[in-house]
């Protein structure tokens, strides 16, 4: 991949979530993530690439940006296939609450895996305890082995998950056997990526979630070097025949980010809308606003992070 373009894509989530900031509390859901899908359109039009959004913002008809399969960027240089999420966890910032980004995910052709928007099982840690996870064993299973090879006591292990019904018995298993807790109203892209992160206390990330962000956190993982497995959780009978018909038979098959997003050729790019475990939200001073992003290259394995300052006159 041109070494650039990595770093080109963090302009267009920068203007994403500086879009979505705008929006932060206002109640508009809507108008938040809009706002930021009509930036990134826009953004991604200035970069010299031939882009195919494979994961996007649902079928033609149902969004009239960002697209599955809409094309991107200027027709000049490499193709790339593009899973984005222009503002993941579009409630938090209709509601103010923790953890919002703008990401987007790169590959050469072909290299990402089509997922239906539907759910997923995921479990995800970062390099120590990649190897022993297994989305079959227990919760209790996976703690206990995990905590062991990060070197920790059970009850000093953390573990993420999306606080809904339906984790729950996840919740009470974990806690059961002594670890810790932390459930978040949204946004389990950064909650999987933070386990690779050792600073942000986070081991595990466990439970369902949808499976767009499956996608969007196996790059990430995959360049950092932990594991995220993702197993299909359809939603509805309807998700069963989209599933089968990407040509996956076997429905309980467990995908690891290796199978997820293939080859070395692949970037991840964010940029925060607000605070979260991976990253701080677009700060506004009197005169500027502050972004706070990560880039992430597989094929040198760089990890860089960029805090922007943007001056407001020349903001839109
Ligand atoms: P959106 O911004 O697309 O709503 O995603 C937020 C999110 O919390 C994701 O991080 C998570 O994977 C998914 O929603 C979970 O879906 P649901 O809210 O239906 O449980």
């Amino acid at each position: 991949m041109d070494r650039n373009l990595a770093l080109e894509f963090v302009r267009v989530t920068e203007a994403a979530a500086i879009a979505a900031a705008r929006w932060v509390g206002r109640g508009e859901k809507n108008k938040a993530d809009g706002a930021a899908v009509d930036e990134m359109r826009k953004r991604f039009n200035y970069v010299d690439f031939k882009g195919t959004v494979v994961i996007g913002e649902g079928e033609k008809d149902e969004a009239p940006m960002l697209y599955t399969g809409e094309k991107v960027g200027t027709g000049r240089g490499p193709e790339m296939d593009l899973a984005i999420d222009p503002l993941e966890c579009t409630d938090s910032v209709a509601h103010g609450r923790f953890n919002a980004m703008a990401v987007i995910a790169a590959g050469s052709p072909k290299s990402l895996l089509h997922a239906p928007d539907t759910y997923m099982d995921k479990l995800a840690t970062g390099p120590k305890a990649g190897k022993v996870i297994d989305l079959e064993d227990s919760v209790t299973g996976n703690i206990k082995k995990a905590a062991k090879a990060i070197g920790k006591d059970v009850r000093e292990i953390t573990i993420m998950m999306l606080d809904r019904e339906r984790n729950y018995p996840i919740m009470t298993e974990a806690r059961a056997v002594g670890a810790r807790v932390r459930l978040i109203t949204d946004g389990d892209v950064a909650a999987a990526i933070a386990t690779c992160i050792p600073e942000s206390g986070i081991d595990l990330l466990m439970g369902s979630g949808g499976s767009t962000e499956s996608v969007l956190a196996a790059v990430a993982l995959k360049i950092l070097g932990g594991e995220m497995l993702s197993r299909f959780r359809p939603k509805k009978e309807s998700d069963i025949g989209k599933i089968k018909a990407m040509g996956i038979k076997n429905l309980k098959k467990i995908f690891t980010a290796d199978d997820i997003a293939h080859g070395n050729q692949l970037t991840f790019t964010a940029t925060g809308v607000i605070d979260g475990p991976l990253l701080q939200g677009v700060v506004f001073k009197e005169n500027k606003l502050i972004t706070h992003s990560i880039v992430m290259r597989a094929q040198s394995k760089t990890i860089r992070y960029l805090t922007t300052h943007h001056h407001l006159h020349q903001v839109k």
